[in-house]
């Protein structure tokens, strides 16, 4: 019997590629899956930016998620006169009280602070929020500025724009401008360097990472705890934790396992959208800052430090630290929208923070 070459196609296909085919997608989803089934999609609550690193915050209906993070956020940063180090929450609480304001009508960041030693005069300036390389050319003084352990060079505004600010902080400051696309970027170290994320990535001036993402479930059950340590009023907003992208999540610290991230738009829109995709590459591992009420510039005590501490030394590679929420590095451009769909693409158990290189 004489078979047809489409049969002997087909029979071919059955039992030799298909079978490869099933093992391979197989295969895929057991490393997709290794931290355990996926978790329901779920939602963007609140987008944030902080253009100025460690001072207030700016809830956002959309953002522009670009390779370095949200646009604006963390682009700008006060640091010490003559060596340029990075100032923040730490150094000096007040710093929440410095606010950053954007005018889309100008496309300017207004920046506004109390003037020390009285009540109703503000300090105030306004520059540019998307600079032209000849207004940096025109305005600023390239400088090498540091940020933990990695220095980049960085645009430094002009003396008589920021030196007001001097008083506020009680020693002489600059203010620093790295734009999100420079031919120097910041590179990212630890688990974001290209040894361990496979390709280069940077960032402006956050601690680490482009992105960081925070569950609402998450900050709920701490707020329960934090509730029986102190008293039943007592709680915290998600500003103290300074996320970017803040989700509803499914069930409390599910995140901790979470390996890639899918934006998309909340119904299906016949606009083209590439969804982006964000590398979920490290928990973020907290020190004091979120003590810190962001309204006020006054460090509580205790809390949440204490009660973090208790139960969230949950990565294997910084076991002295609590950690709350992820932190992640964009693969490609999109604008984002608070509603935004939020899926879990894959699950790891291997998070482990790396230090340094
Ligand atoms: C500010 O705080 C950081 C982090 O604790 C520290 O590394 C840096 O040396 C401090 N800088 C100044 C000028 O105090
Ligand atoms: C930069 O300075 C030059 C020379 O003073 C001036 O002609 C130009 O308009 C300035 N550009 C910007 C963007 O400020
Ligand atoms: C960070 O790097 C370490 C060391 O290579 C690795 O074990 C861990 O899985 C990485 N974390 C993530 C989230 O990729």
């Amino acid at each position: 019997m004489e078979l047809s070459s489409a049969t002997q196609g087909a029979i071919i296909l059955t039992i030799f590629i298909l079978p490869i085919v099933s093992y391979t997608y197989y295969q895929r989803r057991l490393q997709l899956t290794a931290g355990g089934p996926l978790p329901p999609p779920t939602e963007i609550t609140s987008l944030f930016i902080y253009p100025i690193k460690s001072c207030h915050g700016i809830s956002v209906p959309s953002a522009r998620l670009l390779g370095t993070g949200l646009d604006l956020d963390r682009q700008w940063m006060w640091v010490t006169y003559p060596d340029y180090k990075f100032l923040t929450i730490r150094n000096l609480s007040k710093m929440t009280l410095i606010r950053p304001s954007y005018n889309t009508e100008t496309d300017t960041l207004v920046i506004t602070a109390p003037a020390p030693n009285s009540v109703d005069e503000k300090l105030h300036f306004e520059i540019p929020a998307h600079p032209s390389e000849e207004w940096l050319a025109n305005n600023t003084d390239v400088v090498p500025a540091t940020v933990w352990s990695t220095t980049t060079p960085a645009h430094c505004y002009s003396t008589t724009l920021t030196s007001p600010f001097d008083n506020f902080f009680g020693q002489e400051v600059r203010l620093v401008y790295k734009p999100p696309i420079s031919p120097e970027p910041r590179r990212l170290i630890g688990n974001g360097s290209k040894q361990h994320l496979g390709r280069d990535a940077s960032v402006c001036f956050a601690d680490l990472m482009p992105v960081l993402v925070g569950s609402e479930k998450s900050l709920a059950e701490l707020n329960s705890r934090l509730k029986k340590a102190e008293d039943t009023s007592f709680s915290i907003p998600i500003g103290r934790f300074r996320p970017n992208i803040l989700v509803r999540g499914d069930k409390p610290w599910d995140e901790d396992r979470w390996k890639m991230l899918r934006i998309s738009p909340a119904e299906k829109s016949p606009k083209a959208y590439k969804a982006p995709l964000l590398d979920v590459v490290a928990r973020c591992a907290r020190c004091h800052v979120p003590n810190v009420d962001t309204e006020t510039g006054e460090e509580h005590k205790r809390q949440p430090w204490d009660t973090l501490m208790k139960y969230r030394r949950v990565d294997p590679g910084i076991t002295f630290k609590p950690c709350f929420g992820m932190l992640c590095v964009p693969r490609t451009e999109a604008t984002v929208d608070v509603g935004m769909r939020v899926e879990v693409t894959a699950t790891t158990k291997s998070h482990r923070y790396v230090k340094g290189m």
